[in-house]
């Protein structure tokens, strides 16, 4: 979806060539939201109008009459933008030298929901010619066409496609109407903020910028995410930093400079103090300052929409975040990058969850998030999986499992589809949602149906304050770190793993099931072991990629534990190497896709081992005698077992438990379509048409 930044700089000498590079960096870590078009504006001239470069000092002039902020889109990605400003900047004669003592920019990456990708339809989008009122937004503001409407016929002038040019338009039409009200009052930003906020509906994180309030920023949400950055230039020497001491930012002068985005990625690498802002809040920065309004928007008695604000004063958290897992290191690409940690990424969702103290008897997983609420999950009548695309897919691994140890049933939904059947969900119901990102707007609006029937809710993700996270009763945080690559990989190990320790955790110790819980918790503690050794593969995965390179589909048959493998499988090669590919269930190769079998097809077998060997082997014979062109994954040492000729291409990986088995197999096919897609000369970080974190139905 979407990716909004801003930069703030406040007394403090900075350069237009620095502030530009802020508001590039930041949308480069935000490009994998989306990548079909960009933009940014600043301002056009300083107060202070310094074009030394070497003043440190500050010397900003009140009584600076502003000029209209620049705006500057474009289609296609940033490095397009970027280099479209640096050419338009040469043309407009801006000097890059020239210092803004401070200077409010903002940046727009977008992916595109309402209006083709062109200039027109980027953000900052704008309130019409002067850009007195300019808006970046990640969402979709689902009332626009009546606000449109009311707004053409007031006499504005539409020249997007996107639902989100009512928001400025409507903020100049509040401004204009304000003013002829207030003869001689002030007006504040906040106050024309709330008002067109009391309009909106739908989900939204917006930041306003306007030529009435120079040096001013606004940011508002409600669904979708934003959070601030603040980075003090000076210490406070009585008592560190203001924040912490007065759990507020006040307008003390002090330099500092604020930062405001969709995301921790493009904040880290400046400061790691950050206030996660929430639904309905404003979040006001000014002079230096930054205060914070909650606005409610209530229906009253008699059905008449009641708004109310307040104040609010929270402290800022600290981000456990490093910059260099925002890095790509020594790898070329995110997806490449994300593959090859796995041991260490499993490594961390496992640290302090798994607990060993020396006998066997003493073998036993804790999972902090969920200890208060493990009686009553027992007690449910159900357990639900809640997700989208590969989220999904890693419940459905964890299914069996799941239904093993706890004895409860546990049944699978898609997000959109629970919604689009309004399928029932009951109180007795404990409902888990898993999503990496935690703000995935089908996954939500599935919670608050689940919330509404009265289901424990249970979250399970990958990013810390995500709405999923903050609007469950309880959950677990899968800790895989920062996950850049559209394509999930190490999320999906890592949520297998979270869910493999939930059912350890739900299915409780007996005497019956002892052994097979210990085989599982030493699987465990050895997985990123033998994830290391399947890694090694990725040559051979390389070599069958070539192979591949020119197929037009291809098919990967999978059962029980890994149905979800060849689903996820599946998934990878068709999201990023653009390939049609399916996952098949094997136990319904005889109900129709055996009629797409021939020589040519390529197809995956998954036949490790486990309960499902034989019924695999059998499909093996099946597909052979149809003259199948055959690929299995199987544990090492069972090549001769398993094919069927001298043609049938192997996959050997390292044997498991079984229900840790589709952790190690599902890394042959992430490989495999990672190397296709580079060899199909594909974008393999940044899939067409795709985005990272799906914050639209
Ligand atoms: C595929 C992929 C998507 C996501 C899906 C849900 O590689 O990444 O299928 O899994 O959009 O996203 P989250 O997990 O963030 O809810």
């Amino acid at each position: 979806m979407c990716g909004i930044f801003a930069y703030l700089n406040y007394n403090v000498n900075r350069e237009r060539s620095h502030i530009l590079q802020v508001l590039f960096n930041g949308l480069r870590r935000l490009e994998y939201r989306g990548y079909d078009s960009a933009g940014i504006a600043i301002d056009d001239s300083s107060p202070s109008s310094s074009s030394s470069s070497s003043s440190s000092q500050c010397n900003s002039n009140s009584n600076f009459t502003p000029s209209p902020p620049l705006v500057f889109r474009q289609e296609g990605n940033i490095e397009s933008l970027v280099k479209s400003v640096y050419q338009e900047v040469g043309e407009i004669e801006l000097n890059l030298g020239e210092s803004f003592c401070t200077h409010a920019g903002i940046a727009h990456t977008r992916w595109a929901t309402h209006g083709e990708p062109a200039p027109r339809n980027s953000h900052p989008q704008t309130s019409g010619p002067g850009n007195e009122f300019l808006v970046v937004h990640n969402g979709v503001i689902t009332n626009y066409e009546v606000l449109k409407e009311t707004l053409l016929r007031h006499g504005f002038n539409f020249e997007s496609e996107t639902d989100t040019e009512v928001i400025p338009k409507l903020a100049k039409f509040v401004y204009d109407k304000a003013n002829e009200a207030a003869v001689g009052q002030v007006v504040t930003f906040s106050q024309v903020v709330l008002e067109v906020m009391r309009h909106l509906e739908g989900a939204y994180a917006l930041i306003f910028k306007s030529l009435h309030y120079p040096n001013e920023l606004i940011a508002c949400k409600r669904g979708s995410p934003l959070l601030l950055g603040v980075k003090e230039l000076t210490e406070n020497k009585e008592n560190g930093s203001a924040f912490e001491d007065n759990k507020f930012l006040s307008k003390d002068g002090r330099p500092r400079e604020l930062f405001l985005s969709s995301d921790a990625n493009a904040v880290v690498e400046h400061t790691k103090k950050v206030l996660v802002i929430e639904d309905g809040e404003v979040v006001h920065l000014k002079d230096g300052g930054v205060s914070i309004l909650k606005f409610e928007n209530d229906k009253g008695e008699n059905g008449a929409s009641l708004s109310r604000t307040s104040s609010v004063r929270r402290a800022l958290s600290v981000l456990e975040m490093e910059v260099e897992q925002i890095n790509k290191g020594h790898y070329e690409h995110y997806m490449q990058k994300e593959i090859h940690e796995q041991p260490e990424s499993l490594t961390t969702t496992m640290r302090g969850r798994l607990i060993h103290r020396g006998s066997s008897k003493s073998k036993s997983v804790l999972l902090g998030g969920l200890k208060d609420h493990l009686k009553t999950i027992r007690r449910s009548r159900r357990i639900v999986f809640i997700g989208c695309g590969t989220s999904y897919n890693a419940a459905l691994a964890a299914r069996p499992i799941l239904e093993e140890l706890s004895g409860i049933p546990v049944t699978m939904e898609i997000a959109s589809d629970l919604l689009d059947r309004e399928g029932p969900i009951y109180r007795e119901d404990t409902a888990v949602f898993v999503s990496q990102s935690g703000e995935t707007a089908d996954t939500l609006l599935a919670l608050e149906y689940a919330l509404d029937n009265g289901a424990l809710c249970v979250g399970i993700t990958n990013t810390v304050g995500s709405a999923i996270a903050r609007n469950t009763h309880c959950g677990v945080h899968i800790n895989a770190g920062a996950e850049i690559g559209v394509a999930s990989t190490k999320a999906y190990t890592s949520q297998i793993v979270v869910m493999v320790m939930l059912a350890l955790a739900i299915g409780g110790d007996t005497i019956s099931n002892q052994t097979r819980r210990e085989a599982i918790i030493d699987g465990l503690f050895d997985l990123p072991n033998k994830v290391r050794e399947v890694l090694k593969l990725d040559q051979v995965m390389k070599e069958l990629a070539k192979l591949l390179i020119a197929e037009q589909s291809l098919l990967v048959f999978g059962r029980g534990y890994n149905y979800a493998t060849a689903l996820e499988g599946a998934l990878k090669v068709k999201e990023v190497a653009l390939m049609h590919s399916e996952g098949i269930l094997a136990g319904e190769m005889k109900h129709g896709p055996l009629a797409l079998v021939d020589e040519n097809l390529p197809i995956v077998v998954i036949a490790t081992r486990d309960a499902c060997f034989s019924k695999q082997q059998s499909v093996i014979q099946q597909l052979h005698a149809r003259k199948g062109r055959l690929i299995v994954m199987c544990s090492k040492g069972d090549a001769a077992t398993v094919c069927p000729n001298e043609y049938c291409r192997v996959i050997e990986v390292p044997e498991d438990v079984d229900c840790l088995q589709p952790v190690i197999n599902v890394v042959p096919l992430q490989l495999l379509a990672y190397h296709l897609t580079v060899l199909r000369g594909f974008n393999v970080d940044q899939p067409r048409n795709l985005a990272k974190s799906v914050t639209t139905q």
